[in-house]
């Protein structure tokens, strides 16, 4: 059986991590690309990596290159080309810069990989996988965006970090836009099965829903320039994973919803089973009145960008 293939479009903050992960995973061989300017960057990082290979026993080849005929056959593509945000920014603010970046990554992702797995990170992110959609035309089951799965880890690790218990008991769900009107929805977290509800008192709860929002920003303004790299990245491989060992795992990504949550036409985070398919099925929860009112704001706001795209 020949190893399967992995391109990063991007190989910055993100993209070197991702690299790292996917080689100790040894999910495949690995493609880290870059624009010409970077190209040496990224070769650079592939032969480091090469070289850590013996310390950490991997056996996949990494390889860093400008040049989109070397992401040909690749089975996963993962895009973090484009520009983080500096403090003070919003995500929606990157639009117009990412946007015409992810156009010209999407053309030549169509040309050489048709057959790809693809998952976005680059933000705004809602509105950027659904330019890349729209541009190669590829089928819903093989577009997804990266967010809930970030989100979700967030909204988890402030619940380890509030009760003092194993990061490996949470399970929680994060709805709606990758931005400050995401839905983290308390009412479904627990923690060994236990609702947190009867771990956290309901104050603390709002507090962790509101950090769990603001959560990349609050990493945007200690680290002065860029943004979080480390927990995006490992979001990313673990979609990537689910796909390739075709796990159908159920992650909270964005998927292009069609009726689901009675929404239409837009890429929205939702619990998708993710496996050797690509998004396999969209899981619908039931929502109380307040959740719904929040899934239609985030909705609403993620509609209004994806308008800006003109697309
Ligand atoms: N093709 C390939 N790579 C590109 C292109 C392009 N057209 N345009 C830019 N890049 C590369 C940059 O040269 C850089 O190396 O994308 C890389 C982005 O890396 P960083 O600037 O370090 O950004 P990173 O922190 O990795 O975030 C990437 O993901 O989470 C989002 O908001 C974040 O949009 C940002 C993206």
């Amino acid at each position: 059986m020949s190893r399967k293939k992995i391109a990063l479009i991007g190989g910055g903050q993100i993209g070197q991590i991702l690299a790292l992960i996917a080689a100790q995973k040894e999910l495949g061989d690995v493609t880290i690309l870059d624009i010409p300017d970077f190209e040496n960057a990224a070769k650079g990082k592939a032969l480091d990596l090469m070289e850590l290979r013996p310390l950490g026993g991997y056996d996949v080849e990494i390889n860093g290159t400008s040049n989109y005929a070397d992401i040909a056959g690749s089975d996963v593509i993962i895009i973090t080309a484009g520009v983080p945000r500096s403090p003070g920014m919003s995500r929606d603010d990157l639009l117009n810069v990412n946007l015409k970046i992810i156009s010209n990554v999407a053309e030549n992702v169509k040309k050489y990989a048709p057959n790809a797995f693809v998952i976005v990170v680059s933000n705004p992110l809602d509105a950027i996988v659904y330019s890349f959609y729209k541009v190669s035309g590829f089928p819903k089951n093989r577009i997804i965006g990266m967010a809930g799965a970030l989100d979700s880890s967030r909204f988890k690790a402030f619940i380890a970090m509030e009760t003092g218990y194993s990061v490996k008991d949470i399970s929680c769900l994060v709805l709606g836009g990758h931005g400050d009107t995401m839905v983290p929805l308390s009412r479904l977290a627990t923690v060994g099965g236990v609702p947190v509800s009867e771990l956290i008192s309901a104050d603390k709860l709002t507090e962790i829903e509101d950090r769990t929002r603001m959560a990349g920003g609050e990493i945007v303004k200690l680290l002065g320039r860029g943004s979080a790299f480390f927990s995006p990245a490992q979001s990313a491989i673990e979609m990537a994973e689910s796909f390739l060992k075709d796990k159908k795992r159920v992650i909270p990504s964005a998927a292009l919803c069609e009726g689901e949550y009675g929404i239409d036409g837009l890429f929205i985070g939702v619990p998708c089973v993710i496996g050797s398919n690509g998004i396999e099925k969209i899981l619908e929860v039931q929502l109380n009145d307040a959740e719904k009112t929040a899934l239609q704001a985030t909705v609403l706001h993620v509609e209004g960008v994806v308008k800006s795209t003109g697309l």
